[in-house]
């Protein structure tokens, strides 16, 4: 096995059969990263915001299938219908449809899965869920992936077809090295990489404003000069995010007028850029 290849417990690399569009969505974009705790849900719920202030239709998708966090950020919880066709209607959170597995099970229950019930949990929601009413489309549905590079990226990477992934980090060496392996694992799985994301980069004191680099400065500058990648911004480690995620509404939303919320915007807008600057993949 060479070092580019993904451990898969002593199974055979996985095959890549012929991955499937989501029906009525443009542009699926997975929040990745291989380290637990960096901030992807909390990145995933304001991208998404912020491209829905941009002025597109968005959807936003928990993957986290172990340990859905988007309800709580979101403030909903409320078991998700089906509609008329028996598709399954997501939840409306401040006006984006989500589908979280966090709606189907009793908040405690542990979600303790394996492979081909995982499996079909992830078909129902990549193929089953009517993410727009009929004549329409979204302009992009943001994936929040758990962390790591297990069963749910390959999943994911071979049942949809994925415009590209975003990998979130911290600036210290530590979770450099798991970007590392993030980039890898999307290579083999063939989804393209649009950009690095560093999250909890920098913390300004409200009292005194000065700043201290608690996860090192710098990082995702580095290794993303190291492969190529556009960073697509740097989001400081502020107490308002985490207020936001706990209250259940996101900054982008809870403070659109803040310095912070430029910030998820500006990310927002380079995104759309180079989603839009990509070749139209033939059909
Ligand atoms: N830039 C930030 N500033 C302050 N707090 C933040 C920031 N980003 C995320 N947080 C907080 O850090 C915690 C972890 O964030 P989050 O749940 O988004 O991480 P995650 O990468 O999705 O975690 P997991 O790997 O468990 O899925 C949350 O309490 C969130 O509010
Ligand atoms: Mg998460």
């Amino acid at each position: 096995m060479s070092a580019e290849q993904p451990s898969t417990s002593g199974q055979e690399p996985f095959p890549l059969p012929v991955k499937q569009q989501i029906d009525r969505v443009h542009h699926v974009i997975a929040i990745s990263s291989a380290k637990g705790g960096v901030g992807k849900s909390t990145v995933s719920t304001n991208l998404a915001f912020a491209l829905q202030q941009l002025g597109h239709k968005v959807g936003l998708l928990d993957a986290d299938i172990y340990g859905p966090s988007i309800p709580t950020l979101l403030g909903v919880n409320q078991r998700p219908e089906p509609d008329v066709m028996g598709r399954i209607k997501p939840v409306m959170a401040h006006k984006m449809p989500l589908m979280s597995i966090g709606f189907m099970v009793d908040a405690g229950q542990p979600l303790a899965w394996r492979g081909p019930m995982l499996f079909q949990v992830l078909q129902q929601f990549f193929h089953e869920v009517r993410w727009c009413g009929y004549g329409d489309m979204l302009d992009y549905l943001i994936i929040d992936l758990p962390p790591g590079t297990g069963d749910i990226q390959l999943s994911m990477a071979q049942q949809i077809e994925v415009t590209g992934a975003i990998i979130v980090t911290t600036p210290q060496e530590l979770a450099l090295a798991d970007v590392r392996r993030g980039v890898s694992l999307f290579n083999i799985a063939q989804v393209p990489i649009l950009g690095i994301i560093e999250n909890m980069s920098g913390f300004v004191c409200p009292h005194c404003q000065q700043r201290t680099d608690i996860f090192a400065t710098g990082g995702a500058n580095q290794v993303a000069n190291e492969y190529g990648l556009p960073l697509l911004g740097s989001i400081p480690l502020d107490g308002a995010i985490r207020h936001c995620g706990d209250a259940g509404l996101p900054l982008v939303k809870a403070q659109p007028d803040s310095v912070l919320a430029q910030t998820y915007l500006a990310i927002a807008q380079r995104l759309v850029d180079i989603v839009a600057s990509r070749p139209t993949p033939e059909p």
